[in-house]
């Protein structure tokens, strides 16, 4: 392992961990995929499962995550084994390979945000359209989702992400993060005020914020994996990225404060984004469930049609999104790339220029058609980083347990029993909910895979 041990760099102040790892959660997951879940799950009854299992679920999960990285100080393949022997070793490849399939649709969509700056710069998405015809975003969309724009996007994307990688993590994560937060909350802020100036605003606040438990009841089966995957692809959990991110930080340093900062920063994007979006979606009058992965793609650029200044703003928008798709995507493609400098003995150029070029081409059947991202999506969220997880869980908490509390100890100090609560929690109701959860979004995807998967093959 000495040539990642070499080649890493070590993160020069606590803040830069932080940034790092919130640059890591906060992308495309809370500002393209929270929305669309949140419109496909009901609402409310959706926001109040999935806040609930953020910190129920996705805090202790994240401590796990940390617990491994800080004790072993490894990359995650090399932080797996030394954690645990026999077969648990096999654990650290399926991070890899979930790192692979996350990596090669969120680059297509990554692609799409970066095509979008250029349409606010050419207004592309804004303008007339003859009379019940659907608005010029939502073509615009369905022009550059699909096929040569979007392959080319994709690509593009990739190669961002393969110069900056190459050139080494930190400073470029770091400086990214500095102005894309600060940024995105500027920007977000001010779209959020406008937002509620609309038409619509009161009933989309309605839809967005009063939950119906009713609705809860009865659909639980499909919020509960929805609400749990959202969970762990925004806080980035289930395939080892908080192990390598934390497997750089000191012993003096406080874990759970750490975690508690980028969740409860992570959450107010999303929220955020979700006070933008919908009321947006209902002055549009169109249902918030409806355009799916488009949805941000498509009532965004409206909006920002509509707007003074609109042009400015919406270059501003789409590139700060693209800055936090980048600095996700950085996070996920190191986790593949510090394993094959570890495992192969490629040097950093070599991995990252091979690994990305693999993704790529994973990638680009993604580019056919919409209906690929959700196969694509479903699997990686309701299914891969689920099993990631509960794997990972049951090694550290009913496996390692008491090295994982002596690790968690350091830095907080004696924290009596809030250490065996954290180990009950996620020993029985966590491990149990992600199961369902599991459970439930492999039933889910079977249905996907019969249903318009088969439908769409049907009539290529
Ligand atoms: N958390 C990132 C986002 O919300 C996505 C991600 C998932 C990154 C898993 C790393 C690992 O966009």
């Amino acid at each position: 392992m000495s040539t990642t041990d070499a080649d890493r760099e070590t993160w020069s102040t606590r803040i830069g961990f932080i940034l790092a790892a919130v640059g890591s959660a906060v992308g495309l997951g809370n500002i393209w995929r929270f929305p669309f879940q949140v419109g496909q799950e009901g609402g409310a009854a959706f926001l109040v499962m999935y806040l609930a299992f953020v910190v129920l679920i996705g805090f202790p999960a994240m401590m796990v995550e940390f617990v491994v990285g800080r004790k072993t100080g490894l990359n995650t393949v090399g932080a797996i084994r030394e954690f645990a022997g026999g077969a648990w070793k096999y654990l650290g490849g399926l991070f890899v390979f979930i790192g692979f399939v996350i990596m090669s649709y969120y680059s297509v969509v990554g692609g799409w945000v970066m095509r979008y700056i250029l349409g606010s710069a050419n207004g592309g998405y804004t303008g007339e359209v003859a009379e019940g015809a659907p608005p010029m975003a939502a073509q615009y969309f369905s022009e550059i989702s699909v096929g040569w724009d979007a392959l080319l996007f994709h690509g593009l994307f990739m190669l961002i992400v393969i110069g900056i990688v190459a050139l080494g993590v930190q400073r470029g994560i770091e400086l990214g993060v500095k102005i894309m937060v600060p940024a995105i909350i500027a920007i977000f802020a001010a779209l959020a005020v406008y937002a509620f100036t609309l038409s619509g605003a009161a009933d989309a606040y309605s839809y967005y914020l009063s939950p119906d438990l009713g609705y809860l009841l009865d659909n639980w089966q499909s919020i509960v994996p929805a609400a749990a995957g959202q969970a762990f692809f925004t806080l980035s959990l289930g395939m080892g990225v908080m192990i390598t991110y934390a497997s750089y930080l000191s012993e003096d340093e406080n874990l759970g404060v750490d975690g508690a900062s980028i969740v409860v920063f992570n959450t107010g994007i999303s929220l955020l984004t979700g006070l933008i979006v919908f009321p947006i979606l209902f002055s549009a009058d169109v249902s918030p469930g409806d355009p799916g992965a488009g949805a941000i793609f498509v009532s965004v650029a409206k909006a920002l049609g509509g707007i003074p200044l609109g042009t400015v703003v919406g270059v501003l928008f789409f590139g700060t999104v693209a800055m936090a798709a980048l600095s996700s995507a950085i996070s996920l493609i190191e986790v593949v790339v510090s394993y094959a400098i570890d495992e192969f003995g490629f040097d950093r150029f070599t991995a990252t220029a091979t690994i990305g070029g693999l993704i790529f081409l994973l990638g680009a059947p993604v580019t056919i058609d919409t209906v690929m991202v959700d196969l694509y999506d479903i699997l990686a969220a309701k299914i891969l980083l689920l099993t990631g997880g509960i794997l990972l869980v049951t090694l550290v908490v009913w496996v390692h347990a008491d090295e994982a509390i002596g690790e968690l100890s350091k830095g907080i100090g004696r924290f009596g029993s809030l250490g065996s609560i954290w180990l009950w929690t996620v020993r029985v109701p966590v491990l149990i909910v992600l199961i369902v959860s599991l459970i439930l979004g492999i039933q889910e995807y079977a249905t996907f895979l019969t249903g318009d998967f088969a439908e769409f093959l049907g009539n290529l």
